[in-house]
């Protein structure tokens, strides 16, 4: 068996910085509430006409993480993209970022796994790396939240925590025995599938039919729908037991986590997490303050900052750890 490690990361956020105060200005809500209940200052949207897409951050983000890894694009043999948001119904982005890139005919797949989207794509991309299938996989993180959110009072709950951005890891086969990702762990929980959903319009419920129920527009599907307390609880639970879990499949200590990078979803949640693991500020990385929840981009929009700013060393334990619409949650245990 192979092992798998991180050549290079990248991230790509559009310019545009939505404060607090501009939401107030849209919708009832304020500076205080917000980050009272979420740590989140400001967040970016793609501004119309920018020219930026789930897509086209994705590659943004990837030329970065490529150029960093010294591995050419055309030597990329499968890309996975991870994402909610996709430019079109389909095909999906990771066809459409092999044309921008210029790749060949390399396979390319999208996860649809929302928060927990970049861990389960580093683990489809682990196992085919593990197997010595493939030597080098592209792994994207991208989302534009604001394009399909209800920015009205009616929406307020969901649409003050979600901002748009992308983040890449170009993963490939390590040199050296016992660096790089040590394990992922994976898990669902379909039976709350509608807890943080959006419903339509699909194959199960298309437009005519949203009109026909929704005559005066008022219970509209194709916003998101959170049940924001309960999805909070299980995400605080889950959390905790998928970097537990990942911690002994390694035989490690909680004291021996260099690094924990949990999904940015909200900065009660990754409070939560490291009071109950009794973690320092410098051992858990949050940004959500600057970007809210970007989804699938969370994690390696913030696995890329802390690695920029030098937080993360040679040798360091790094766990990755995410919840979200699925239920989904996982978690990576990575040796860097
Ligand atoms: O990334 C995927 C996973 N997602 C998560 O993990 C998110 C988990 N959930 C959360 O982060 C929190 O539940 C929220 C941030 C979404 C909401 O915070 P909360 O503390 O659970 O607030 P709440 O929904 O219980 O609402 C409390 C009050 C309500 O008013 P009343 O009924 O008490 O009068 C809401 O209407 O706050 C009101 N409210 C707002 N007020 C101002 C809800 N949204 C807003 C808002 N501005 N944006």
């Amino acid at each position: 068996m192979y092992q798998t490690k991180i050549a290079g990361l990248g991230k790509f956020v559009p310019e545009n910085i939505v404060t607090n105060d501009d939401l107030s200005k849209m919708m009832d809500t304020n500076d205080e509430w917000i980050i009272e209940r979420t740590g989140i200052r400001e967040r970016r949207h793609i501004k119309k006409g920018d020219g930026n897409t789930t897509a086209s951050m994705g590659v943004k983000a990837a030329k970065i993480a490529l150029e960093r890894s010294g591995i050419s694009k055309d030597d990329i043999d499968l890309i996975v993209f991870a994402t909610l948001s996709p430019d079109y119904y389909f095909p999906g982005c990771g066809v459409q970022v092999q044309e921008m890139l210029e790749i060949d005919t390399c396979p390319a797949l999208d996860v649809r796994n929302q928060c927990s989207g970049f861990i389960y794509a580093i683990s489809v991309a682990d196992q085919f790396i593990k197997t010595g299938m493939y030597k080098n996989v592209l792994v994207i993180g991208s989302e534009n939240h604001s394009g399909g959110l209800d920015f009205s009072t009616r929406g307020r709950s969901v649409s003050v925590i979600f901002g748009d951005g992308a983040g890449a890891a170009v993963l490939t086969r390590s040199d050296h025995n016992g660096q790089g990702i040590l394990s992922t762990h994976l898990h669902s929980e379909g039976k709350h599938a509608l807890e943080l959903s959006l419903k339509g319009p699909s194959t199960n419920y298309w437009v005519p039919e949203i009109i026909a129920d929704n005559p005066q527009g008022d219970d509209i599907p194709y916003y998101p729908y959170m049940n924001g307390q309960f999805v909070f609880k299980n995400a605080i639970q889950r959390f905790s037991e998928v970097i537990n879990e990942g911690l002994k499949e390694n035989g490690l200590e909680v004291s021996d986590m260099d690094m924990l990078i949990p999904h940015q979803a909200n900065l009660r949640i990754s409070q939560f997490v490291q009071q109950k693991f009794k973690l320092s500020d410098d051992q858990v990385y949050n940004n959500i303050q600057k970007y809210g929840n970007t989804t699938a981009a969370s994690i390696p929009i913030a696995l890329t900052e802390a690695w920029e700013e030098g937080k993360i060393k040679d040798e360091d334990v790094v766990v990755l750890a995410a919840f979200g619409s699925g239920f989904t949650w996982g978690s990576a245990i990575i040796k860097w």
